[in-house]
């Protein structure tokens, strides 16, 4: 049977559907974290804006049709709740050596360190994307997009909420500890860096933004359906509730960029321009060429990729045949979902060029998932192109071969060109201002992130979005900005 849809509780401090009141252990431990992560979120959100009126959607429910509400917020006040989907008491382990077995509701001993390193390593993730974003808010082109990046913002401390209510319920002590953990570390900080290599990464100005909500969350849903897969249920009910939050933010990143790209699109025909590698003439017109465009997307994907960890991994092996991470949609596969004899084929360096080199699949399951990851971003892609066609334009965005500029895994080492060659090192140096962003590029970009905050108007270089959230007329005003 499936329980009813938990009712939300917003009688505790916390809101929750998993009977916090009941649960005066976890509660407490919750209350005692919740000021230092007001403290992070005052400190370290939005820098700015947390005294304006935010037009925010709040997770009301986990009712798939009508979860959220729609009001005007001050973020430091948002609700930050704790919800997991629905628990269905037939579900079982789907995958590896438990397969079969009834999902399991507490931790089991042998997996504990597994389950919490998978945890953490999640978790960590939240609060620093918000670290990296928590500027561009004085630089919004539109009160529209700016209240996007408030919404991202929030549903990332939500996300981290959801990570550090699985530490303090399901493991003790080391989980307070590393629930601590996760307000200390900053995105960025020499002595104290978030965990993976993308959250350091700055996100200077809001094509960056974009491009990081693209292809970054991407990632971030690619992990949460693998863990939403998970033999460990109260994780896989907590990853799929994340996940129908997750939608919006590739949502703002991907139509984020298509607007960008149609704006410049629409200028250019203005002006007669044909050619899109005339980038000078194309700047003048306020508007962003599309080869930096497509820098900027080389630069965020390949970023992306390392995430995914090595393309053959003992780790991911033992996480899959442990049956604590699945792949992606693992139940929908067809196989026998413990891939004792299966092999999977993996894209390696092999004497200096790029092969693909059967492994066995266990071990492969990272590059499997990156494999449905690139799938998933390339039909984005597809999608932007559509635009650049409508337009007349010749020009076409494509992914960068995932050789290009990595720094995990079997071409960590290797210097490779958008299109999959390997290059000597004088190549790469000489080449590399073409394929990723260069200093000219950032200082161009940077010289239109200015703020346009008017009811209704964009920035130069963005067009507006075809609906507005919640159905919103074009000038509502979706942030009602009192400045701290
Ligand atoms: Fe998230
Ligand atoms: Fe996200």
């Amino acid at each position: 049977m499936t329980h009813p849809l938990g009712a939300v509780d917003y009688t505790t401090k916390i809101p929750n559907n998993v009977n916090l009141a009941d649960d005066q252990r976890v509660l407490k431990a919750l209350e005692q974290w919740h000021p230092g992560y007001i403290d992070w979120w005052n400190t370290m959100g939005p820098e700015g804006f947390q005294t304006s009126d935010v037009y925010l959607r709040t997770a009301i429910s986990i009712d798939p049709k009508g979860w959220a509400k729609f009001d005007y917020v001050k973020m430091p006040d948002y609700r930050w709740g704790i919800l997991l989907a629905p628990r269905h008491d037939d579900r079982q382990v789907n995958f590896g050596a438990h397969k079969g077995e009834p999902a399991w509701q507490e931790v089991p001993g042998e997996y504990r360190a597994m389950l919490r390193r998978l945890i953490v390593i999640q978790g960590d993730t939240e609060p620093a994307s918000v670290e990296q974003q928590r500027h561009l808010g004085k630089t919004a082109p539109s009160l529209y997009d700016m209240r996007n990046l408030f919404q991202v913002n929030v549903e990332e401390g939500r996300h981290l909420w959801a990570m550090v209510y699985l530490l303090h319920k399901y493991f003790g002590k080391d989980g307070r500890e590393e629930a601590d953990e996760l307000l200390n570390r900053r995105s960025g900080d020499a002595d104290k860096p978030r965990m993976l290599g993308a959250f350091n990464e700055s996100t200077p100005d809001w094509l960056s933004f974009f491009m990081f909500t693209t292809f970054t969350d991407r990632d971030g849903k690619m992990q949460l359906e693998s863990l939403a897969q998970s033999g460990f249920d109260p994780l896989s009910r907590t990853c799929r509730f994340m996940l129908t939050e997750e939608a919006h933010h590739m949502f703002v990143g991907e139509t984020g960029v298509g607007r960008v790209i149609e704006r410049t699109c629409q200028a250019m025909k203005e002006a007669g321009i044909e050619d899109a590698g005339d980038i000078a003439a194309v700047r003048k017109l306020g508007v962003i060429d599309l080869p930096t465009i497509q820098k900027k997307a080389n630069l965020h994907f390949s970023l992306s990729l390392d995430l995914f960890g090595s393309e053959v991994s003992t780790n991911a092996a033992n996480y899959y045949s442990s049956g604590v991470k699945g792949r992606f949609q693992e139940t929908r596969i067809e196989d026998d979902h413990l891939l004792t004899n299966a092999t999977y084929p993996v894209s390696k360096l092999v004497g200096g060029k790029v092969k693909m080199v059967d492994e066995p699949a266990l071990t492969a399951i990272n590059m499997r998932l990156r494999d449905d990851y690139v799938g998933d971003c390339s039909r984005g892609v597809e999608r932007w192109n559509k635009a650049i066609e409508k337009a007349g334009l010749s020009f076409r965005l494509k992914l960068p071969h995932v050789a290009f500029h990595r720094h995990i895994g079997e071409f960590q080492n290797a210097k490779a060109s958008p299109a999959g060659e390997v290059l000597t090192d004088v190549e790469w140096a000489a080449e590399k201002d073409q394929w990723l962003p260069s200093k000219a590029d950032g200082d161009f970009i940077e010289s239109l992130m200015q703020p346009c905050w008017e009811r209704g108007k964009f920035a130069s270089w963005i067009a507006p979005p075809k609906v507005g959230i919640d159905n919103k007329a074009g000038d509502f005003e979706y942030v009602k900005i009192h400045q701290a």
